[in-house]
């Protein structure tokens, strides 16, 4: 009778082990960037907030004869996404991060644009918001 048991409890714990082992798989675990925002109220539109951010502070340098980068709306989401100098400027995962941001609060060093006013918070986390959500030509 202690031998049954004990049998059963082999036999049950074997069976515990079967079922977890056999757990489903639930594949990588997949770790996506904290977003500050509820990034679902809206989509910012690039041609609506963004460029005329950039028509009202940049575009009197950030012209054709600009060396690095045009911000004029021709040509501004191109140069900015692929032809600029050092583009990409924009960054989907840590825009925080990006060449833009970082000029925009002077972490790269001068601040744009380099006198004041310089372009406020409100209208930089826009920007971020804009690059959280995939940064569009929109
Ligand atoms: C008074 C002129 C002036 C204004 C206004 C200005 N910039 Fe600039 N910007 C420059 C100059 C000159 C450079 C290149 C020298 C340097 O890197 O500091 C530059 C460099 C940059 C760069 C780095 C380019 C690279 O490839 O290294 C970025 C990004 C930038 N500006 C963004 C902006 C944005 C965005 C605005 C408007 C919000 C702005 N700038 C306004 C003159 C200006």
């Amino acid at each position: 009778m202690k031998f049954y048991g004990k049998t059963v409890t082999y036999i049950a714990l074997i069976t515990i082990l079967i079922l977890t082992s056999c757990e489903k798989d639930k594949g990588p675990i997949i770790i996506r960037p904290e977003i500050p925002y509820d990034s679902t109220v809206y989509m910012i539109s690039y041609s609506g907030y963004i460029q005329p951010l950039f028509n009202e502070n940049c575009v009197g340098c950030h012209n054709a004869a600009h060396p690095f980068l045009n911000l004029h709306a021709s040509v501004s989401y191109s140069e900015l996404v692929y032809n600029g100098e050092n583009a990409p400027y924009v960054d989907n995962i840590d825009p925080e991060n990006s060449l833009l941001i970082q000029r925009l609060r002077g972490v790269e060093w001068p601040i744009m644009p380099p006198n004041p006013p310089h372009v406020s918070e409100a209208d930089i986390d826009s920007i971020k918001l804009w690059m959280y959500q995939g940064y569009f030509d929109n």
